[in-house]
């Protein structure tokens, strides 16, 4: 939809009479107290300000409102990977704490290198040295820094409508109208931008996953043949919309970077840590980039960390100070995320993503021969997307009944969000059980078919 000039992509926006009429029917006199303060003290954004509602406990799957409803949340930010406030990851914050609260600069503390050393351990291939930031935005530039660095050149290639973070360099390199045009524009400059492979709606015009990977990855090498100053290749594996890369794209995008003296860097802010079923989601592919970003979920859903991991011999730029964060050592950062990864891999999260994803799929295909609104299913794991259109023929997106079957949903205990307006995009974490994922479905189910019978012909 519209906002003024800026082109919505996201869906499930403040602003819309749909979000009003829930509000109106389901947010009581305390919740609106807070939301007016709240609108009272920080500056209105897209997206996110004014907001929904207001939580007052987040636990496992579950947030809780301040009116005492209960969610099941299939959104979180893609932070609770573990699940939020995992008992054994706030025991090792808490402990942390006691020990050893902050490292300064210059010094060094046991937490901060055992994840080093873990992330060197669990990440793909040669990946071995890294710089730590708090967010996701900062590490994507870290990691473009280091880029340059290493091969002498300055610009970056990356996909139309990817988000790589509101910074103003991750902007320059993400596609989305919202994040990077009208005042948050003019951004870092030689950010180039490709469209990206997309099976349902491939922006090359194909009719399939793998032709649309195929001209995608022709245009990749197009630009980079013209453009010597080309860096890097900024993307992420399994696109958020959610779109799987087909088979063999990123092995060949991998020698066409290669052939070209280019640097592969995927963002796994998102992906990472065992979402799409393995623990980084372009092992799928079986290819490994020069740096891997990781965020989000590292930080256990309790506190921010992210980090930028690259081959050692990227390793070269010693003289200058690419990670100089104030909390770029962090003991208790750095413990949240050891412990995270600890539990990922101790509970054995990353198989039970791909188990439960994988029949929630089957059952998502199913719910498609049944409900003629949707157009496709797709995703992996605990990256799940339902596509809504107004006709299977034509594949009309369907944002406004994406938007009334996420407000039914929310009644019903579920919460979710929209990606690209008709998407109805599912992120549990990857605790999810397949009880709680078969629930989940069978209400979309319902509010789909609910909402199917009331829009408008
Ligand atoms: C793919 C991707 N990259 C980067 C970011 C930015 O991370 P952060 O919000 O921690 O800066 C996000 C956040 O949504 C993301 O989804």
């Amino acid at each position: 939809m519209m906002l003024g000039t800026v082109t919505e992509s996201e869906g499930d926006t403040n602003l819309t009479s749909r979000r009003t009429a829930w509000q109106a029917a389901s947010i009581d006199t305390p919740t609106a107290r807070l939301l007016a303060r709240d609108e009272q003290v920080f500056l209105r954004q897209s997206v996110s300000t004014p907001c929904l509602n207001a939580v007052r406990k987040a636990e496992g799957v579950w947030i809780e409102d301040v009116a005492g409803r209960r969610y099941m949340d299939f959104h979180g930010n893609n932070v609770h990977h573990i699940g939020y406030g995992h008992p054994r990851l706030k025991k090792a914050i808490a402990d942390q704490m006691d020990a050893l609260p902050f490292a300064p600069r210059r010094y060094t503390c046991e937490p901060a290198v055992q994840l080093a050393e873990k992330l060197a351990a669990i990440t793909p291939g040669r990946l071995g040295k890294l710089l730590l930031t708090t967010g996701g935005s900062d590490a994507i530039e870290v990691a473009v820094k280091i880029a340059r660095a290493a091969t002498g050149r300055t610009k970056t290639l990356s996909f139309w409508d990817a988000f790589h973070g509101a910074g103003t360099g991750a902007a320059a390199m993400s596609g989305e109208t919202l994040f990077r045009s009208g005042p948050a524009a003019p951004l870092v400059a030689g950010a180039l931008h490709v469209a990206p492979f997309g099976g349902y709606r491939c922006p090359y015009g194909t009719t399939s996953p793998e032709e649309s990977g195929t001209a995608c990855a022709r245009m990749i090498d197009y630009v980079l043949a013209r453009d010597p100053d080309v860096a890097c290749l900024v993307a992420e594996p399994t696109r958020a919309v959610p779109y799987v890369a087909p088979p063999g794209f990123w092995a060949e995008v991998r020698r066409i970077c290669d052939r070209r003296g280019v640097l592969l860097i995927f963002d796994e802010i998102p992906t990472g840590l065992g979402k799409t079923g393995r623990m980084f989601s372009c092992q799928h592919d079986g290819v490994e980039p020069d740096i891997l970003v990781l965020g989000k979920g590292l930080g256990g859903g309790i506190l921010p960390i992210a980090c930028a991991i690259a081959r050692p011999e990227l390793d070269v730029a010693g003289d200058w100070a690419f990670g100089h964060y104030t909390h770029e050592k962090n003991p208790v950062t750095t413990r949240a995320a050891l412990t995270t990864i600890e539990i990922i891999e101790d509970e054995d999260l990353v198989a039970n993503a791909e188990r439960v994803g994988a029949r929630a799929l089957v059952r998502l295909h199913g719910l498609k021969e049944r409900v003629g609104a949707i157009g496709d299913v797709r995703g992996r794991g605990c990256l799940l997307g339902i596509e809504l259109v107004r006709s299977r023929e034509g594949r009309e997106p369907d944002g406004d009944l994406a938007e009334a079957v996420l407000y039914r949903a929310l009644d019903r205990g579920l919460s979710f969000k929209t990606t690209m307006g008709n998407v109805l995009t599912l992120t549990p974490p990857l605790t999810v059980s397949e009880a709680e994922m078969d629930k989940a479905v069978a209400i979309i189910e319902d509010c789909l078919i609910e909402a199917t019978a009331q829009r408008p012909h």
